[in-house]
């Protein structure tokens, strides 16, 4: 695996894998890597010829009141899991690189980004999609790989996407969890042995409401209802829950077969997300 610290060898890489009419595909992530990770890697070498992973903890997707200096990050470890997961080329980069004095452009999907996690994290969507259009600009895949976990990210990504003809496929991937149902994702890090018992209130709450939806409930209001109900038990603090369109994010009040049961909560001081789409099989 070649390790590449600087953005014009990254791009020259590619571009010579792209000039000799291979597939590039692409892992954009912040590190801390987990089997979530190692599946989009997964899918990457399953669809492309090479595959580029990059390991970016993107300041700009960061509040200033949220985990950035706290994220976990272990560059040994990530590069290790990589190698032997067969990517053939790793990215890390810098802030100043990346944003350097004068920087100044910033990308923006409008409306999808307001709602859900961007109506409590402020900036956070303008900083991913900024951070993913620059990378995925100097990598030139033809496929990015992305966690279905991250739900509204994988639709606002694919927004951008069509709407800039950017020539790449945004694929969004299934969502690994632990046997006991919990989404893996670098901030369970953070959770101690009580609070990794009260974090599976989210997936709990979920798979309460597919199974009402697969008895014939098709209110959302009550299918919200349930989750709500596992995040009391577990005194959670509820950020939001919504039954949504997968396609747009907007609202549903009534489910069909495909609509997407979101739900964002706080375990003790670590916020963490899960979703499910109704009536797909759960993994
Ligand atoms: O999903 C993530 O890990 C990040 O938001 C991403 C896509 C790597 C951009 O920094």
């Amino acid at each position: 695996m070649k390790h590449l610290d600087d953005l014009s060898q990254l791009s020259a890489a590619t571009a010579a894998w792209r000039a000799a009419g291979l597939h590039v595909g692409f892992v954009p992530t912040m590190g801390a890597l987990h089997a979530g990770h190692l599946s989009l890697v997964g899918a990457a070498r399953a669809a492309c010829d090479r595959v580029v992973v990059s390991v970016f903890l993107n300041p700009t997707q960061f509040g200033p009141n949220e985990d950035l200096d706290a994220y976990p990050s272990d560059l040994a470890r990530d590069r290790a899991l990589l190698e032997e997961a067969g990517v053939d080329a790793l990215f890390t980069t810098s802030p100043s690189a990346m944003y350097p004095d004068g920087f100044a452009t910033w990308v923006e999907v409008e409306g999808l980004t307001d709602r859900l996690c961007g109506a409590s994290r402020e900036g956070h969507f303008r900083g991913v999609t900024t951070v993913v259009t620059k990378l995925l600009n100097l990598v030139g895949p033809c496929r990015a790989f992305f966690g279905e976990k991250d739900r509204q990210q994988l639709v606002v990504l694919q927004r951008m996407v069509a709407d800039l003809n950017l020539p790449v496929e945004a694929v969004g991937c299934p969502i690994v969890r632990e046997p006991d149902g919990l989404a893996l994702s670098s901030r369970n890090a953070y959770l101690d042995p009580a609070e990794r018992t009260r974090a599976l209130a989210l997936s709990q709450g979920l798979r309460d409401a597919q199974q009402a939806f697969a008895g014939g409930e098709t209110s959302g209001p009550a299918l919200e209802a349930a989750v709500r109900a596992r995040l009391e038990a577990a005194a959670a603090e509820l950020d939001y829950v919504e039954l949504v369109d997968p396609g747009n994010l907007a609202r549903l009040a009534v489910a069909v077969p495909g609509a997407v049961l979101a739900v964002a909560a706080k375990v003790g001081s670590t916020r963490l997300i899960d979703n499910h789409a109704l009536g797909q099989p759960w993994r």
